[in-house]
């Protein structure tokens, strides 16, 4: 795909992954694209570069706006594989351009190239760079995603672009938001934003509304958001700023997740009753077999919902281990403000249940307790028991939800 113009002399250079479907273990069932854009000015500048593997094809694009040799200056936001690793070919071309980083950004390109012959700037928040007729101003944002991470603000042009914060892991034609919503729906575009939050910025959410504030205090009115992942905000840059401070502040649904596994369908079998249960009492429910399902997927529809339900049977003395998976992910994205319950089918001495419970506590999750365990196979009585365990979640989820 070629290069495409943001606004005033600002490209979109990047390249389209269609085919990436496990993206350093996170499943992404709609590809993605590496973005980085040129910016046209008296002094050339490219902000970040893409993967690798897709560096001919943004020297191509750039090559359609102008020779590579001229840009004057490489601006890094961040310094992930899949935005710096374009940077040697890059300096290969236009060896006397200046890159600009931050401090924590230049420790880390150290670690992956022999930085000594590059001339490189480091950067704080408030500094600036006049390139002609534009000025752009750099804002770190630390562990946004990594600890080097920051956004750079075209302040003429009401650019901001904001490495992997409020991108989607999206593959498409469409560069922007009104295009990719007339050919697929806002629901899609959507679905794309909670699944990367969830997967990647959940555990930075109080960070992610005090750099929203950092934005505003600075007097930063971004008319265009142009992440490094998907689909540029152009017709609505206000509507992903929302979803992220409503995620910031940790907004679920009133609904419940049910992800479980199993060995011979007993837990299954629970999970069914437990689903009518949940539903009869007027909470709708999405049901997820981890076997079958990437954990990407599962942890989107987690966060999703308000309330979240775990099945796990018990296999020598403990948790599962697609439950145990899950739960050590989970561990790691430190969600808040949701509640937990768990139920298996044991075989004799139990533990899943339990550990499900420990684990859920030591995240800091509110619980529903006492789960339910039973005995090999569930009777009629045992699918009663399940099915008004489900009626109970609900209605806890219910109270739970009333506090948001
Ligand atoms: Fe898209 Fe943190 O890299």
């Amino acid at each position: 795909m070629k290069a495409v113009e943001v606004r005033n002399g600002i490209y979109w250079v990047g390249a389209i992954d269609w085919a990436v479907r496990d993206f350093h273990g996170y499943e992404t069932p709609r590809g993605t694209s590496y973005n980085n854009y040129l910016i046209a000015d008296e002094e050339p500048t490219l902000v970040d570069t893409v993967k690798y593997d897709f560096a001919d094809l943004m020297i191509k694009n750039i090559k359609g706006i102008m020779d590579p040799k001229a840009i004057k200056h490489v601006i890094i936001n961040h310094i992930e594989n899949d935005h710096v690793t374009g940077i040697d070919r890059i300096m290969h071309l236009a060896p006397g351009a200046t890159i600009h980083m931050t401090e924590r950004g230049r420790k880390g390109l150290e670690r992956f190239y022999d930085i000594s012959g590059w001339h490189i700037r480091t950067v704080k928040t408030g500094d600036t760079l006049r390139i002609g007729r534009k000025s752009i101003l750099f804002l770190e944002t630390p562990m946004l995603h990594w600890p080097d991470s920051m956004v750079s603000y075209v302040q003429e042009d009401k650019v901001l672009i904001s490495q992997d914060a409020f991108g989607q892991h999206i593959a498409s034609s469409s560069r922007f938001d009104d295009e990719f919503v007339a050919c697929s729906s806002v629901a899609d575009l959507e679905d794309a934003v909670i699944d990367y939050y969830a997967n990647i910025l959940m555990p930075f959410g109080s960070l992610i509304k005090g750099k929203i504030a950092e934005i505003g205090k600075l007097g930063l009115d971004p008319e265009i958001i142009a992440p490094d992942h998907g689909i540029i905000w152009r017709a609505d840059p206000g509507k992903i700023l929302r979803m992220y401070l409503d995620m910031a502040e940790g907004k679920a649904d009133l609904s419940v997740a049910i992800i479980y596994d199993t060995m011979w369908h007993s837990t299954e079998r629970m999970t069914q009753a437990i689903a009518r249960g949940v539903k009869d009492s007027g909470i709708e429910s999405r049901v997820i077999k981890l076997r079958a399902t990437p954990m990407s997927v599962a942890v989107k529809e987690f966060w999703k919902a308000r309330g979240t339900l775990i099945g796990s049977p018990t296999l020598n003395n403990i948790v599962f281990p697609t439950i145990a998976q899950f739960l050590t992910y989970l561990r790691g994205l430190r969600p808040k403000n949701r509640v937990v319950g768990a139920f298996g089918s044991i075989g004799w001495g139990g533990g899943a249940v339990k550990e499900v419970y420990e684990t859920v506590k030591q995240i800091g999750l509110e619980t529903h307790e006492p789960g339910i365990d039973l005995l090999y196979r569930p009777s009629f009585e045992d699918e009663e028991r399940c099915y008004e365990f489900g009626c109970g979640f609900a209605e806890k989820v219910k109270e739970y939800h009333a506090k948001f």
